[in-house]
């Protein structure tokens, strides 16, 4: 009777995640032309078609194949949208909006079919892994229809110009959109907190101590797993994320210029890359105290060394964003356990964009950091590595293959980031120079500055 009863509840949780998750994924697709769908913007990224195509068949292969043992639906579409199937340039080959929507809506059919007789209690780690991917993909996406925007746009004065310039290029028409009015009559049950709000250089002292990492729930991936009790020495943190204006200052005296701020590494990225700013700047200063977005791991790193700080390890970002040291136990979300929503973070692109690092203190961790969640991903000093005693699930290409000294872990999730992969143990992984993804920062000190 028990099972029978967690079995059904179950299904309704993972019912409508799955149908809310590809809701909005499709909805990515409204009003796409041909050209857009697959147009390759950036060689490190695939066509956003392609990413459609590669959602239907994980979750074909995984949950039909793997599981319910039904044959390859499509066997003609497994060499193009395996992840180890071709190289990314030669992803752009592909069946069209309307055929990609009919492979997505056929697998889902039988998905749901499966979905009544699965064993769920086996198997719930497996779906919450494939509602999280394709989450991932979604985030993806997001920005590769930007940045194709973008590309496209160049050399068009009047695209630059006109209202229908890219969100990314300028960052949507107005700092906050339709949620504003949300976020500003709520009324939060905790008082605000005591220092000054707009001091948005503070920094906050982490005590030292021990504190828990990782996640050993049904959500978590590999890589969260094994939970791991971790010492660290007291440590101070940024409590906002880097500002456009805090990173105005370090252009505006010759950043990009002087070896001094930059790593040999970094350096030599530089020359080759010959970039000046970050991938979505822009000069208004509006967007004054909003997060810097797109920057590779260089620049955060550079810029930190300019101002006398560095970079959080992923154990120092973690402790600070979930530790709960008087309760002695770790959250979930920076603001406790209960789901995001918009009182708390910029995510699920609701706001379609950044906002100003001050916006969310109701999404305070318990430590007093905005925006852990949402907003940017935070680029860590740390290399993606599998915690000790690590597994791979649900196979060694998830996180195993990039434990390779080259991926630096990205923690917190961005104002595109969906609810599904949003949560302080959660980590992503980039080369450090990369920069279309939604990365900003905020650095840490050894001891008090100022
Ligand atoms: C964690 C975002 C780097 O895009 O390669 C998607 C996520 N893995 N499908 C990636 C992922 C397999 C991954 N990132
Ligand atoms: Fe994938």
């Amino acid at each position: 009777m028990i099972s029978q009863l967690s079995k059904s509840s179950l299904k309704e949780t993972i019912f409508p995640a799955f149908q809310q998750c590809r809701a909005k994924t499709l909805a990515l697709f409204e009003g796409i032309d041909e050209a857009t769908f697959c147009y390759q913007a950036h060689p490190d990224f695939s066509p956003v078609g392609w990413h459609l195509g590669h959602i239907a068949y994980t979750e074909s292969l995984w949950l039909l194949e793997r599981s319910a043992s039904l044959p390859c639906l499509f066997p003609q579409y497994r060499k193009l949208f395996a992840a180890d199937g071709l190289p990314k340039s030669e992803r752009v080959k592909l069946p069209n909006l309307e055929e990609s929507r009919y492979y997505l809506a056929v697998v889902r059919e039988k998905v749901l079919d499966y979905l009544e007789v699965a064993d769920l209690e086996q198997q719930e780690r497996l779906w919450r892994f494939i509602l999280q991917h394709e989450s991932q993909h979604s985030e993806i996406m997001t920005f590769v229809l930007e940045l194709g925007k973008q590309e496209r746009g160049k050399g068009d004065k009047t695209i630059q110009n006109s209202k229908s310039r890219s969100v990314l290029s300028v960052r949507a028409a107005s700092p906050l959109g339709e949620a504003k009015d949300l976020i500003q009559n709520y009324h939060p049950p905790i008082p605000p907190s005591p220092h000054p709000p707009h001091h948005l250089s503070e920094m906050i002292q982490i005590p030292a101590g021990e504190f828990e990492m990782g996640d050993e729930s049904v959500h978590a991936l590999d890589n969260e797993q094994p939970t791991q009790k971790l010492y660290l020495e007291t440590y101070w943190i940024d409590r906002y994320l880097v500002t456009c204006a805090q990173y105005r200052v370090f252009m505006e005296a010759g950043g990009y210029q002087n070896p001094l701020w930059w790593s040999q590494a970094g350096w030599k990225w530089l020359q080759t890359e010959q970039v000046i700013q970050p991938l979505y700047w822009c000069k208004n200063s509006i967007w004054d105290n909003h997060p810097v977005c797109g920057v590779s791991w260089y620049e955060a790193e550079a810029y930190s060394r300019f101002v006398g700080k560095r970079l959080p390890t992923e154990a120092e970002w973690e402790k600070a964003a979930s530790w709960d040291a008087q309760a002695h136990c770790r959250r979930i979300y920076p603001w406790g356990n209960e789901e995001p929503t918009l009182k708390y973070c910029n995510y699920d692109n609701l706001m379609e964009g950044t906002t100003p690092v001050d916006t969310f203190w109701v999404g305070q961790s318990p430590y007093g950091l905005y925006d852990a969640l949402g907003n940017v991903w935070e680029w860590t000093t740390s290399w993606f590595d599998g915690y000790p005693g690590f597994q791979s699930y649900p196979y060694v290409g998830y996180s195993q293959v990039y434990f390779d000294q080259q991926h630096r872990v990205l923690k917190g999730g961005s104002w595109a980031t969906r609810p599904w992969a949003l949560r302080c143990s959660f980590r992503n992984w980039y080369h450090p120079g990369v920069r279309q993804i939604l990365a900003g920062f905020r650095c840490v000190a050894d001891k008090a500055l100022q």
